[in-house]
């Protein structure tokens, strides 16, 4: 999937906002880029109001995904400061579930850095941890912590979440 460059500086307006650079977890735009070429990675965005945002009009939040067979990867996931905790990041969510499984998607899978607060709206939507990889993340100040890999059922969000 190609993105419009105004798509892309929608997405990049969000990822500066939205990750603590203490972790350095926010992709570069070049990374975006490369990851959209290669023509399985999909981009969902998200308004303040919920509805996709119009042409020219500010992303509040995004998610960034890569399909493989009958599995779906959620790469990145970002809900602007001050739009969160009203659902947006749900239904960005449960929209990716829903062009997942039209992908040919059985299960979304994400892998999360050991207490990251988003844990809570995972497990909310019936994401179960499937394994854990020790020491992953490096964060700039040279601490470390796990990955955690969460997976769930397409099917299980379209049941339980707005779209
Ligand atoms: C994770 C993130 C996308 C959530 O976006 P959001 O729009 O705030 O999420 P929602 O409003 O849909 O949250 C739905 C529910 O999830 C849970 N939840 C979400 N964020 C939470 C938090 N920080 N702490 C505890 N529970 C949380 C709550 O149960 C919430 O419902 P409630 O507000 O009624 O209690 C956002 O916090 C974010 O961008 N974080 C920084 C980037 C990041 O870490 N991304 C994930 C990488 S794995």
């Amino acid at each position: 999937m190609t993105a419009p460059g105004d798509d892309l500086d929608r997405i990049m307006a969000v990822m500066a906002a939205a990750f603590d650079p203490a972790f350095g977890e926010a992709w570069n735009r070049r990374q975006l880029e490369d990851a959209l070429l290669v023509g399985n990675c999909h981009y969902l965005l998200i308004a303040s109001n919920g509805e996709v945002p119009e042409t020219g009009a500010e992303a509040a939040g995004f998610c960034l995904s890569r399909h493989g067979y009958e599995e779906e990867e959620l790469l990145l996931f970002a809900v602007a400061p001050g739009h969160r905790r009203r659902g947006l990041g749900q239904t960005l969510l449960a929209r990716l579930a829903a062009s997942a499984k039209a992908r040919g998607a059985q299960r979304l899978l994400l892998e999360m850095r050991q207490e990251n607060p988003a844990e809570h709206l995972y497990r909310n939507f019936g994401f179960t941890p499937v394994g854990r990889r020790a020491g992953y993340y490096r964060v700039p100040g040279g601490a470390c912590f796990d990955a955690i890999t969460f997976a769930c059922d397409c099917q299980t969000i379209a049941n339980c979440r707005k779209i």
